[in-house]
């Protein structure tokens, strides 16, 4: 898809089709045209609403109201009506609310690209997207002082995202025996040689060096080593130091403590906070933000055999804590501990993420669509959680608190894998994690948990079936605020 950005008027831009977007207040004269025949069609105006006007070369969809997350959402919808049709080229235009203000244009594109997306490399037949050109018009504000320079920016940046969210939903999607912890460090190793990246792999000769043995415990009963990624985008005189941790199981069975088969099915997407820091550290790295970020990947796949870890066993962590295992199923913590510790040892850093599919839980108490953002600095929480508003994804804060800490203590080792109450699984997930957060961290840190909705079951927004590519759009927003100038 190419973009193009003119102030020419619409009516002087060919293209095959137009997409006019209607809200109630954009109701104007043009529109007014094919009014009739879309009351005719029953057209009701509502939210994603779509009319496609074959013989007028026009294609219609409704918004609530302009703003850059209904426009993202109803371009998402729209384009995916022009799937396996004809048309090469669109005209559409900018729909920005105010001219200095670039982030429905954005969202626009991030609409375009997103809605596109398809899985079909496991389909004989491919489903074909004709679309080649995508001219967007600024004339609505020709009469204003435009910034073409930060309209241009807008639409790159909400491309690379966009194509960030796509790849990392491409290593989601990818089935386990496709796509296992050597194949996560290939597919990072690659993207970091074509975006100039530092990349190291980290393989268990030297996890053990480095007393790894929560994450190798994990791992053992697997016939696919676990690998720990490194990838450093290291621009000059950074404004901030970034650490993302991603949780990489490529699979998770559960291991002994086995998943019903019904819970088992969609667990290749237990690598989706993993797959988000690869995809999070190629879209900083092509918008080239002057903001250091290092991105660690635990990838490890959690299995059944005569070697498998136990419940009953105790581990001890990278910091020398010990865990008793009662449910070899909360196996991602294990794995974020050690990566946690080894990110902390190797990068001292302004701001340190881990993004994981981490627990049902979260899922139960916010639903399908929004990631639980938990930690110990309401600020650094809060901001997250404005970004990924803008960005067009939902989170909310699971606040912590002192009577569940006590809930994941052991009789026998200083912590347990599980929470001894039935509630509150989330947050008492998160507070295991924060033993592993050092002191210079504490305030720093902040656990996303993105079991909601990393994985889409029934489509919504701009989100397929299939991996969503949750977390992408969040981070790399907040990551762009770092690195904007303070007013
Ligand atoms: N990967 C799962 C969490 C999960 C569940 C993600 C559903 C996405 C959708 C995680 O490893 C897990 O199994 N957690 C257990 C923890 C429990 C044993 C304390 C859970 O949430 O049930
Ligand atoms: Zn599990
Ligand atoms: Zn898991």
């Amino acid at each position: 898809m190419n973009f193009k950005l003119t102030i020419n008027p619409i009516e002087d831009i060919k293209a095959d089709i137009e997409i006019i977007i209607i809200s109630e207040k954009n109701l104007d004269h043009r529109f007014v045209q094919d009014k009739e025949l879309l009351e005719k069609s029953g057209f009701k105006s509502s939210q994603d609403e779509t009319c496609l006007l074959i013989e007028r070369d026009r294609l219609y969809v409704a918004v609530e109201n302009i703003s850059s997350i209904n426009v993202r959402t109803a371009i998402a919808t729209a384009i995916r009506v022009l799937a396996n049709k004809s048309y090469k080229s669109i005209k559409i235009a900018s729909y920005m609310n105010h001219p200095k203000c670039t982030t429905v244009l954005r969202g626009m594109v991030e609409g375009f690209v997103l809605g596109a997306y398809v899985f079909d490399r496991y389909k004989s037949e491919k489903s074909k997207l004709s679309i080649e050109d995508i001219t967007i018009s600024l004339d609505e504000y020709n009469e204003y002082q435009l910034d073409i320079e930060a309209c241009t920016r807008a639409m790159n940046n909400g491309e690379i995202v966009a194509n960030a969210t796509n790849f990392t939903r491409d290593i989601v999607n990818t089935p386990p025996d496709d796509c296992y912890p050597k194949v996560m460090a290939k597919i990072a190793k690659n993207m970091a040689k074509e975006n100039g990246l530092e990349c190291i792999i980290i393989k268990p000769k030297e996890l053990k060096k480095e007393k790894m043995e929560t994450l190798l415990a994990v791992a053992r009963a697997s016939r696919h080593k676990p690998r720990v990624i490194h990838l450093a985008h290291k621009p000059e005189n950074p404004k901030a130091i970034v650490t993302l941790v991603g949780k990489g199981l490529t699979y998770d069975s559960g291991g002994l403590s086995l998943k019903p088969s019904d819970f088992m099915v969609t667990m290749k997407s237990d690598k989706s906070g993993g797959s988000a820091v690869i995809g999070i550290m190629k879209a900083i790295s092509e918008m080239n933000l002057p903001v250091e970020v290092h991105g660690f990947i635990g990838a490890v796949e959690n299995m059944i055999g005569g070697d498998a870890y136990k419940p009953d066993d105790v581990l001890v962590a990278k910091n020398g804590k010990t865990i008793e295992i009662r449910n070899t199923d909360a196996e991602g913590r294990l794995v974020l501990a050690d990566t946690l510790c080894y990110a902390q040892q190797e990068v001292k850093a302004d701001y340190i993420f881990d993004m994981a599919t981490l627990t049902g839980a979260s899922v139960v108490g916010v639903g399908h669509y929004t990631s639980t953002i938990m930690g110990n600095s309401d600020k650094v929480k809060d901001s997250i959680i404005k970004y990924a508003k803008i960005s067009g994804e939902f989170a909310t804060k699971l606040d912590f608190n002192r009577y569940l800490k006590k809930s994941i203590k052991s009789e026998i080792a200083d912590i347990c894998n599980i929470s001894n109450t039935r509630y509150g699984g989330a947050i008492t997930a998160g507070q295991f994690l924060e033993n592993f957060i050092d002191d210079d961290h504490k305030d720093k840190w902040v656990h996303i948990d993105i079991a909601g909705p990393a994985f889409v079951e029934h489509s919504w927004g701009e989100n397929p079936h299939g991996a969503s590519g949750a977390g992408v759009r969040m981070m790399t927003r907040f990551i762009e605020g770092l690195a904007r100038p303070k007013k």
